[in-house]
C-alpha cells in the first residue's frame, strides 16, 4: 500500500508504507521534510501532525484522549488532523492522503 504526502508548498511524494508501519515512520523513513517525530512515535511531541483526506476519515482508528490532548497544541488545528504516529496502515488505507501543515509545533 501506498501513502501520499503533500507538503505545504503543495510537493507530492508517494512512498510504499508497509502493514503495521505508523505513517509517522513512514514519512520519516522517506525522508518527507513536513514530519519530524521527535518523541519516536510515543502520542507525545506532535511533531507528526496532518490533515488527513476526509475520504479516509471512517477507515482510521479513532483519537486515543492523549492524541486529541495533544492536537490541542498544533498551531493549526482542523477537522482532518491526526498525529501519524497514531495511525497505522492498513490495506484499506492504501492511497490515503496526508497533507502537511506549514509548521510543526
Ligand atoms: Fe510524537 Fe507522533 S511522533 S506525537
Amino acid at each position: 500500500p501506498q501513502v501520499v504526502f503533500i507538503e505545504y508548498d503543495g510537493s507530492q511524494r508517494t512512498v510504499e508504507a508497509p502493514i503495521g508501519k505508523s505513517l509517522m515512520q513512514v514519512a520519516v523513513d522517506n525522508g518527507v521534510p513536513g514530519i519530524l517525530g521527535d518523541c519516536g512515535g510515543s502520542c507525545s511531541c506532535a511533531t507528526c501532525h496532518g490533515y488527513v483526506d476526509p475520504a479516509f476519515a471512517d477507515k482510521l482508528p479513532p483519537k486515543t484522549e492523549t492524541e486529541i490532548f495533544m492536537l490541542e497544541g498544533v498551531p493549526v488545528l482542523k477537522e482532518e488532523s491526526r498525529l501519524c504516529c497514531q495511525i497505522r496502515m492498513q490495506p484499506e488505507l492504501d492511497g490515503i492522503v496526508v497533507r502537511l501543515p506549514e509548521e510543526q509545533v
